[in-house]
């Protein structure tokens, strides 16, 4: 059974698809902790409600980023992380965290990639006036947001949206390829070939 540790910083309804995937069976794999950098992100108490242990750890009482994370580190051991998967945390991943994770960390983007990396993902692409967005869960590496791609999801821009509603929808989406990406980790069939990811089916 993999165990899973989830870092967020806000409302946490990635982390919420991800704890009902395990509960209903889908994800074969235990969620062992739940780290945020923000003491009062809702996602923690979506952990606790679950019985998950859920744990902030304030930056601020770290002198560097090295220590912070090296602190994330021992909780993560502590608690036998295999895998990381960031859902909405809002720092940007360190060396410490990056080598001892290596290929082992996932992150959730609310764009199709590597199109509108970065913040506010939704509307930079509803202010560039794409006609197809999308989301895309990726490995995480030293680059910001371009790690090799695992899966992505096309959402079309109707007419009548606004930056809020396509974000919306693009949500709905996230909620999907997560879990189904998780899962493919889970069951061994991910492989990194440079810049791609095989899936094996
Ligand atoms: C999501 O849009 C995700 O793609 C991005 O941050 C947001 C987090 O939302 N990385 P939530 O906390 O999972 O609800």
């Amino acid at each position: 059974m993999s165990n899973i540790a989830v870092l967020v910083s806000g409302r946490g309804s990635n982390l919420q698809a991800i704890i009902d995937s395990v509960e209903s069976g889908y994800l074969q794999a235990r969620i062992s902790v739940v780290i945020s950098d923000v003491g009062d992100a809702y996602a923690l108490e979506r952990a606790r409600k679950h019985g998950i242990e859920a744990v902030f750890i304030d930056p601020k009482n770290f002198a560097s980023k090295e220590l912070y994370e090296e602190e994330i580190l021992r909780i993560l051991r502590e608690h036998g992380a295999l895998l990381i998967l960031l859902a909405g945390y809002m720092k940007i991943v360190g060396k410490t965290l990056l080598l001892a994770f290596k290929n082992r960390m996932l992150n959730i983007h609310p764009a199709l990639l590597p199109a509108f990396p970065g913040l506010h993902a939704q509307k930079q692409a509803f202010d560039y006036g794409v006609k197809v967005a999308g989301c895309t869960v990726h490995f995480v590496d030293e680059s910001l947001d371009c790690g090799p791609i695992i899966l992505q999801r096309c959402v079309e821009v109707r007419e009548d949206d606004t930056a809020d509603t396509l974000a919306a929808r693009i949500l709905e989406q996230e909620h999907k390829i997560y879990p189904e990406a998780v899962r493919l980790f889970v069951e061994n069939r991910l492989r990194i070939e440079g810049r791609k990811v095989r899936i094996i089916r």
